[in-house]
């Protein structure tokens, strides 16, 4: 498999440790950014890629090789720190770029057919916050098979995890790493993502037209009877996939 970490700190903490560990059980080849290292701009909401595209963002060609990475991943795996109860400000910054990528304005096609993974490690609690803050961008984006691993680890660093919890993050992730083969090579879309999909479709047809949204709708034919789940982008091609 094609695997992707996106790391929302530099260092190679217990976040990093967790996150790795499962990329290594899914087997593959891995690529691993860090933030800030990687990628440091917040957005400066010019509003450009929702007016344009996402290649008008003044921050494009720094974010390419983020975005290109995650687009031939599979699964994708965000990993943060819980910070103050969320996830760390530059791990929202990034994901704040991805604002026009959400099923309600321009979703990609190849999102239906990904898995996605958020891992958080608080010292003690936080880590549903911190989940939640990458979940909400997979889950937009269109993906629709996503877990979530959170440990309180109660440690500053990976070597001072105890015995006992370093047991519990082995096991979950031995559990993820199989749960992500058996469900490799799927598409779909998940019982949220059908909701968002529909209600802005219906708001296409009923309401103001906004572009360039509706254009990138009506183009790929999801006004009519196509659907981004039913189709995958393979070879420049578009085929038929399995329709959960
Ligand atoms: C700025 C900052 C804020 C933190 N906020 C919390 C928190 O709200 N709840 C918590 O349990 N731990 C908190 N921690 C502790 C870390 O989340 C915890 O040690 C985590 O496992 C560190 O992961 P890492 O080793 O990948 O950096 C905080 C740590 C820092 C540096």
């Amino acid at each position: 498999m094609n695997i992707v970490i996106i790391n929302g700190q530099n260092h190679k903490g217990s976040t990093r440790m967790i996150a790795r560990e499962l990329a290594e059980k899914v087997g593959g080849e891995i690529t691993e950014f860090f933030l800030l290292r990687d990628f440091d701009e917040p957005c400066l909401g010019c509003w450009s890629c929702f007016k344009t595209d996402m290649t008008r963002c003044p921050h494009y060609e720094k974010l390419n090789p983020l975005t290109e990475a995650m687009d031939k991943a599979n699964p994708i795996i965000l990993a943060s720190p819980v910070y103050v109860f969320h996830a760390p400000g530059q791990m929202m910054s990034f994901l704040d770029h991805y604002g026009t990528c959400w099923m309600v304005h321009r979703p990609k096609e190849q999102m239906f057919r990904k898995q996605g993974v958020c891992v958080a490690t608080a010292a003690g609690g936080g880590t549903k916050g911190t989940n939640r803050d990458m979940y909400d961008s997979l889950l937009f984006w269109g993906v629709p098979k996503i877990y979530q691993l959170g440990f309180g680890v109660r440690a500053a660093g990976p070597d001072q995890i105890p015995e006992k919890i370093l047991r519990r993050i082995h096991r979950e992730t031995d559990v993820t790493a199989e749960k992500i083969h058996r469900n490799a090579g799927r598409s779909g879309v998940s019982v949220q993502g059908r909701f968002w999909f529909y209600t802005i479709r219906f708001a296409h047809k009923h309401f103001k037209r906004s572009e360039p949204d509706y254009s990138y709708w009506e183009q790929r034919g999801w006004h009519g009877k196509q659907r981004p789940w039913k189709t995958a982008i393979k070879s420049g091609n578009l085929e038929r996939q399995e329709d959960k």
